[in-house]
């Protein structure tokens, strides 16, 4: 099965610019050579901030741009969105509790996307609602590979300032994949970075905006923004494992057509 990844889309009103970057022809770009290069995917995941500001506009222009992606998608939220301005433009998104989660049932397990969004919080949330839902989900899926797919990586990355906007109920989180015994990754975003590695055993991996990155900087209280290319990751799952492939899309010496 292979699964695409975009995150961290930060649209703003239209003309406008993000750290002197225009996110939306960012996500064209994506979205061109996803069409290009990966018609043979199974699905494009966004995990969360689709927008910068919650604006009705940016989520207009996110279902104009979407128009032309020729894959089936699903959208999750990150701290920027608005979940009720997001609902009123997509309204056909099937929501669960009101949260705009769901799972995806695929030959190789069940995928389960979270929403974390906090209204006017950096950090993400699970409430009792939401724990609930996961519980019951991965109750669902026992004797079955999961994959989590997460907008706030629940995990440290050692960057201290996004740490503290991490997932506030990490402990039950991770008490639940622990139960559940066969989460085999969680794909995030929100950090705006490349990374990989592991959380008390189960893998993980975090992916570059299509917009603007946060610069490799482990001050304790600093997050700058770099122009460091934007990506997509191209990711396989199947009975042996999981491999992401991180693509910088914008960058013409990596074409391979
Ligand atoms: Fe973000």
């Amino acid at each position: 099965m292979k699964i695409i990844q975009v995150t961290d889309l930060h649209l703003v009103a239209p003309g406008e610019t993000l750290c002197g970057l225009d996110p939306l022809a960012r996500l064209q770009a994506c979205i061109a050579d996803i069409n290009s290069n990966h018609a043979d995917a199974g699905l494009v995941i966004f995990t969360g901030d689709l927008s910068e500001t919650g604006a009705e506009v940016t989520y207009r222009f996110l279902a104009d741009a979407l128009t032309k992606l020729t894959l089936p998608f699903r959208l999750m939220l990150g701290n920027h969105d608005d979940r009720n301005v997001f609902l009123h433009v997509f309204d056909g998104i099937p929501t669960e509790g009101g949260f705009v989660q769901s799972v995806e049932d695929t030959a190789e397990g069940r995928l389960i996307l979270l929403d974390t969004l906090l209204p006017g919080k950096p950090e993400g949330k699970l409430d009792d609602a939401r724990l609930t839902w996961l519980r019951q989900r991965l109750q669902e899926a026992r004797g079955r590979p999961v994959y989590l797919f997460s907008h706030h990586p629940p995990f440290p990355i050692h960057m201290p300032l996004l740490d503290r906007m991490g997932i506030i109920e990490a402990e039950p989180l991770h008490a639940l994949l622990v139960e559940h015994g066969d989460v085999r990754h969680i794909f995030a975003g929100h950090a705006h970075r490349p990374i990989a590695g592991s959380w008390r055993g189960i893998p993980v991996s975090v992916l570059r905006s299509t917009n603007h990155q946060s610069a490799l900087d482990f001050s304790p209280d600093r997050i700058a923004t770099t122009h460091e290319p934007p990506a997509y990751a191209v990711i396989f799952i199947d009975r042996n494992g999981v491999i992401a492939h991180f693509h910088d899309f914008l960058d013409e010496t990596a074409a391979y057509r």
